[in-house]
C-alpha cells in the first residue's frame, strides 16, 4: 500500500513539473513567435533601443495589465504606438504565459 501511495505521489510530482516546463516554454515560444524580441531582445534583457523597456523579472501581473492597456489603447503616449501592433493579436491568455515566462527570466 505504502509503495502504491510512493508511486502515485511521484507520478503526480512529475506531471506537475511537466506542467510547469510546458507553461514556460509556451511562453518562451510565443515570445519568440510573435517578435517581441526583435525590440526587447532575447528573453526580455537586452532591448536594442534605450527607449525600450527592459522585461526581463518583471512581475507577471503587471506584465500582463500593460500588455492588456497597450493592446486595447488604455495605455498611450511616449512609444506605446510602436507597441500597440505587435499586441494587437495577443491574446489574455497568451499574455498570462508570455509574461510568466518573462517574470521567470
Ligand atoms: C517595435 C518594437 C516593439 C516590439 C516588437 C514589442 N514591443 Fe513591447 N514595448 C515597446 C516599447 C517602445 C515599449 C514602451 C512603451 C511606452 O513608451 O509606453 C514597450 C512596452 C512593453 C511592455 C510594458 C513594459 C513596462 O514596463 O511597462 C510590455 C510588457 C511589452 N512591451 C511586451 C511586449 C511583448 C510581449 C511583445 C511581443 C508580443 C512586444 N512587447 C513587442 C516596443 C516593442
Amino acid at each position: 500500500m505504502k509503495a502504491i501511495k510512493t508511486l502515485i505521489t511521484t507520478v503526480g510530482a512529475v506531471g506537475l513539473s511537466l506542467t510547469a516546463g510546458y507553461a514556460a516554454a509556451a511562453g518562451a515560444d510565443l515570445y519568440a513567435g510573435k517578435f517581441c524580441a526583435s525590440c526587447h531582445g532575447v528573453g526580455g534583457k537586452a532591448p536594442v533601443m534605450g527607449s525600450y523597456p527592459n522585461l526581463a523579472g518583471q512581475n507577471a501581473e503587471y506584465c500582463v495589465e500593460q500588455i492588456k492597456n497597450i493592446r486595447d489603447g488604455v495605455r498611450g503616449g511616449g512609444n506605446t504606438g510602436m507597441m500597440r501592433p505587435m499586441v494587437a493579436g495577443v491574446t489574455d491568455d497568451e499574455a498570462t504565459e508570455i509574461c510568466g515566462y518573462l517574470a521567470s527570466e
